[in-house]
């Protein structure tokens, strides 16, 4: 008999049973990350807190199964965390989780998303049974510190972020990423000492930008975006841009890697990527049903 409760005060637990389940392909889901710090920091990145968006399932003592949702309603998305379940009755379990967080969701949200590892064909399943057609097959690369390859020559105008070009780079974020899950105006307010935004510029013109952010408990960089004006590929921008964050992301010795996700059949990202020294750790796949 399987009982399935809020998380509330039981955090501890879905931290190491989502950390211990998350290393495993078959299992993976994206959202959550890997390793118990980058679950953590996953965790406290949510606009819903763990202990309410969170369900538990529970078979007597123990804990079988974990699913929860953050969402946002300011780009109508809800992401879903999970399911994670470990039992022989995967699916049932997965399903009875599935009704409880439905119920969490906003009323108003139009996108549910599902992100897990190609390996995790369960949730492959799963994502048929309920109606989240694929959206795009994903790469998650990382790089080490040993791993990086930095580049040679640098030519870009390189500078932090400058609110004279915020409405060129709200532009240029709403064509290069126009369904994605930062606005520009989110990305510029989440600018910290963890999290920075560059630009490139050349006079008065942006020619791109990169928004990227160190996790110090979890020992990691991440690359949000990357992006440079059609107009201005092939001219080294992008290059000189990650070059920069890659830079100041290793500046701090707690970052031990960095990673990103880029799609899969993204050859001009993912060929840039390569020549730093990134590595294709897990390929994803992102699923989206649109509600409403
Ligand atoms: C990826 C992106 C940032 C690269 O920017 P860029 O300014 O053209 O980068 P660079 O000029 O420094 O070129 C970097 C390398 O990619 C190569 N490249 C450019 N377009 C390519 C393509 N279509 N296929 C394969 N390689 C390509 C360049 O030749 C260069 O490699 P090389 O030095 O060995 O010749 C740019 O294409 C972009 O903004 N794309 C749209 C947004 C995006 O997809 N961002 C990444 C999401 S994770």
């Amino acid at each position: 008999m399987t009982e399935i409760i809020p998380c509330k005060d039981r955090f501890e637990e879905l931290v190491s049973f989502v950390a211990r389940l998350n290393s495993d392909g078959t299992h993976h889901i994206g959202f959550f990350g890997e390793g118990e710090a980058d679950v953590r920091a996953s965790l406290a990145e949510c606009l819903v807190p763990t202990a309410e968006g969170f369900r538990l399932a529970y078979e007597g003592d123990r804990l079988v199964g974990v699913f929860g949702v953050d969402a946002d309603p300011e780009i109508d998305r809800a992401w879903l965390f999970g399911p994670l379940v470990e039992h022989e009755d995967w699916h049932t379990i997965a399903d009875q989780l599935y009704a409880e967080v439905l119920a969490l969701i906003p009323v108003d949200i139009r996108d549910y998303d599902l992100f897990c590892d190609v390996q995790n064909i369960r949730l492959e399943a799963f994502a048929a049974r309920h109606g989240f057609p694929l959206r795009s097959e994903n790469a998650v690369m990382t790089m080490t510190r040993t791993d990086y390859k930095p580049s040679a020559k640098r030519k870009s105008q390189i500078i932090a972020y400058d609110e004279s070009f915020f409405e060129q780079f709200e532009k240029l974020h709403k064509t290069l990423f126009p369904t994605t899950y930062f606005s520009a105006r989110q990305m510029v307010e989440k600018i910290n000492e963890n999290l920075q935004l560059l630009f490139a510029v050349e006079g008065d013109q942006l020619l791109g930008y990169h928004f990227y952010k160190i996790e110090p408990e979890a020992e990691l960089g991440y690359i949000d975006f990357i992006g440079t004006d059609s107009a201005a590929r092939g001219r080294g921008v992008g290059a000189d841009l990650l070059a920069a964050g890659i830079d100041w992301m290793l500046a701090a010795p707690s970052t031990k890697k960095v990673s990103l996700t880029v799609n899969a059949d993204n050859a001009a990202a993912i060929h840039l990527y390569e020549k730093f020294g990134f590595l294709t750790e897990r390929v994803m796949r992102a699923y989206r049903k649109q509600v409403v």
